[in-house]
């Protein structure tokens, strides 16, 4: 089963696509709608981003969500974007969309150029957290109002003389990493990141790819301006794990399934739903692995147990999984004997509260939940009962949790609204189609 792009990779490609000038072409980009809400905000920026195969669409035309998608960016460079308006009065209007991860990693680069941008996002991502990645960057010299609601979107951004400093992050947040990275490649001295805990390094290794020199050593890494120009450069963007984790968790909780999910990216910072699914019994091999972009690719075989076993995840591991607890706790809801996730309070600022979402959907299903203040309890059962609702509130990973959650359900599950899986994974239903079918 051949799962989408990196969500997290295509968002990188296309917005350090910004820092160079020339054409590059990002092969099996995500087209899911958060990946397309990073490509129309560039394109306001003045870069070009279409599809290879343009057919007989203008220039410019929306483009129709997809998995996969062959683009090519046209870039003139960052000192030559071009923006219709940008001052305080009148800013460039940037809408993110659901997309966190585009308002936190634009605003990194938005904060150095000079102009003003009012971001915004829908109702979900106008409630979420913005201080993380605005403060840091408000240190280094951005300058930042708020419209509506201190710390959220809708907010206007704007300076572009930062200077660098250093920062001791305490929330383990590679999206806040990456924006104080891109910031600090537009200040004057140097800007150092130090985080809680490992996390996706997607950052630093399409930094090495384009060639822009960075320092790390641990949990820190460092930038010096960057005053030379950047060539455009092609990317190959590997299938997501954590989209393949859905169908990793639904072929783990059906005893005697067996899939394969080809060319999946496996960046040591997202590892946490393989070893949680191998300590819990699932037999998963890495064949054919390679680097690509320097990033970590291979074919993931998984094969279920007899039975799943419970385990615990703890606050260390959170930061390399974050996205998949909701569908590993579905796991959990089938294993035998006490699952408990501590320190993953950072669910609740995801696009809902998948924390209080996901336990109280699985307890309508009959399954014994423990809400704590900063994780889970879950007894597993043999069986799901199924039957009860499962609200969505528009989060595509809670509906993605519900589909897989169906397979094993005794009764039909009353699930929600679920046209919102095309914020990360277009076309998943017709895709655990046709796994069930297999
Ligand atoms: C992402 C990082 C994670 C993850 C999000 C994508 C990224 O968020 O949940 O879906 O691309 O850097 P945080 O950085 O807030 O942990």
């Amino acid at each position: 089963m051949l799962v989408p792009g990196d969500k997290s990779i295509t968002h990188r490609a296309l917005i350090f696509s910004a820092l160079t000038s020339g054409v590059s072409h990002i092969s099996g980009a995500l087209g899911a709608l958060d990946c397309l809400s990073t490509a129309s905000c560039l394109r306001r920026l003045g870069l070009s981003v279409e599809p290879a195969d343009l057919g007989d669409k203008p220039e410019g035309a929306a483009i129709k969500p997809a998995g996969r998608l062959e683009l090519v960016v046209k870039s003139p460079g960052i000192r030559n974007l071009h923006f219709d308006s940008a001052t305080t009065a009148d800013p460039l209007a940037l809408d993110a969309g659901n997309s966190g991860t585009t308002m936190r990693i634009l605003s990194g680069l938005l904060a150095g150029l000079p102009g003003n941008f009012l971001l915004s996002g829908d109702a979900s991502l106008n409630k979420r957290d913005m201080r993380r990645v605005l403060e840091p960057l408000a240190d280094m010299g951005a300058e930042v109002t708020y419209r509506q609601n201190p710390g959220r979107a809708p907010f206007v951004i704007g300076g572009g003389k930062l200077h660098g400093r250093h920062f001791d992050l305490t929330i383990a947040s590679a999206q806040v990493e990456a924006a104080i990275l891109l910031a600090g490649l537009h200040a004057k001295g140097r800007t150092s990141v130090k985080m809680p805990a490992k996390v996706r390094d997607h950052t630093l290794k399409a930094f090495m790819h384009l060639g822009i020199a960075f320092e790390n050593e641990g949990l820190t890494t460092s930038v010096d301006p960057l005053f030379r120009e950047v060539v455009a450069k092609d990317f190959t963007v590997p299938g997501d794990i954590s989209s393949a984790a859905f169908f990793l968790v639904a072929a783990a909780i059906v005893p005697g399934s067996s899939i394969t999910v080809p060319a999946v990216g496996t960046n040591a910072g997202r590892g946490l739903v393989v070893d949680v699914l191998r300590r819990m019994g699932a037999t998963i091999t890495y064949t054919n692995e390679r680097l690509v972009n320097f990033e970590p690719v291979c074919d993931i075989e998984l094969t279920a147990p007899a039975e799943l076993t419970a385990t615990d995840i703890g606050s260390e591991e959170v930061p390399l999984g974050i996205d998949e607890l909701p569908v590993l706790a579905l796991a959990f809801a089938l294993a035998r004997g006490r699952s408990r996730v501590s320190g993953a309070a950072e669910l609740k600022e995801k696009e809902s509260n998948r924390l209080s979402a996901i336990c109280k959907n699985l307890a309508n299903q009959g399954v014994s939940v423990e809400e704590l203040a900063d994780g889970f309890m879950i007894e597993g059962a043999r069986h799901l009962r199924g039957g009860g609702a499962w609200p969505t509130h528009d989060d595509h990973r809670l509906a993605m949790t519900g589909l897989v959650a169906q397979l094993v359900a005794d009764e039909p599950i009353k699930i929600g609204e679920v046209n919102c899986v095309d914020i990360s994974y277009p076309g998943f239903a017709a895709d655990l189609d046709q796994l069930v079918a297999e």
